[in-house]
């Protein structure tokens, strides 16, 4: 049963009509299985759409995450005042001159939970945080639903620099910064990721496969052993609230991946 606190959330988030999980997840730990996410290309041409939570599908496996270029500055990230000082400072690409404020990231430090969106977008760009305005909104709601205090996640993007317009990082963009995230990663040791959007999932599975083929699956951040979860972006949300159901699913298996990671 879900508590009225939980409805009420869920009504928030735009859900007003949802099943309970005896009937549509069956009460299991048990994760989908797969092997064959991380090269698209070996995806059967008629690989079923979208697989559900607790059916047995894919997990991907790992492969090395890239290192940055010898002709980028390394910074000293090994603890949080290094780090923070290390993004303010960084210039290793153009973006550093075209945002207002660098958006590191925010929330709790030694969290169960790590949130990587995309990056900063306007609101963001001005306030110096991360997913501050409609769709950080929504995301808080999505957390809400599933009994999860947004204060005790921790928030970041693949990028720490508001690309201009809202464009697309650009893949030089997203190696600049990587260092960066992956001394997040390092610090905050999460018990799971769960990754929103297109960018944030294809990049940290290092693949090309769509969010709607990468969802529903549980992956494993390359080189680590950290569970990880993909969904919709909430930007995405917003302009699709019909896509809400689905991401209803991936929370529903999110919230229990945490409740066994903390057993
Ligand atoms: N979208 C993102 O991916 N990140 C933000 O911080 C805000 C919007």
């Amino acid at each position: 049963m879900l508590t009225p606190r939980q409805q009420h959330c869920l009504r928030g988030i735009g859900i007003t009509r949802w099943q309970e999980r005896s009937s549509v997840v069956p009460m299991t730990d048990e994760f989908p299985v797969s092997d064959s996410l991380q090269n698209p290309d070996v995806l059967p041409a008629s690989s079923p759409a979208e697989p559900q939570v607790g059916e047995h599908a894919p997990v991907s496996k790992p492969v090395v995450q890239p290192v940055a270029p010898p002709t980028q500055q390394q910074f000293d990230v090994s603890d949080w005042p290094h780090l923070l000082d290390s993004i303010e400072a960084c210039r290793n690409c153009a973006l550093a001159d075209s945002c207002t404020r660098k958006v590191p990231g925010k929330g709790f430090e030694q969290a169960d939970l790590m949130i990587i969106g995309e990056a900063p977008g306007h609101e963001e760009d001005l306030q110096g945080k991360p997913f501050v305005g409609r769709a950080g909104q929504l995301l808080d709601k999505m957390m809400m639903a599933i009994d999860l205090d947004p204060k005790k996640v921790y928030i970041t993007n693949i990028l720490k620099c508001r690309p201009p317009n809202n464009r697309d990082p650009r893949p030089e963009e997203i190696q600049a910064c990587s260092q960066f995230l992956r001394a997040q990663i390092a610090l905050i040791k999460p018990k799971v990721i769960f990754s929103v959007g297109r960018i944030s999932a294809q990049n940290l599975l290092q693949n090309s496969t769509p969010v709607g083929k990468l969802r529903g699956i549980q992956h494993v951040l390359p080189a680590t052993d950290i569970p990880l979860l993909v969904t919709y972006h909430p930007a995405y949300l917003l302009r699709n609230p019909a896509e809400k159901a689905r991401v209803w699913q991936d929370l529903k298996t999110l919230r229990r991946l945490l409740n066994h990671a903390a057993d």
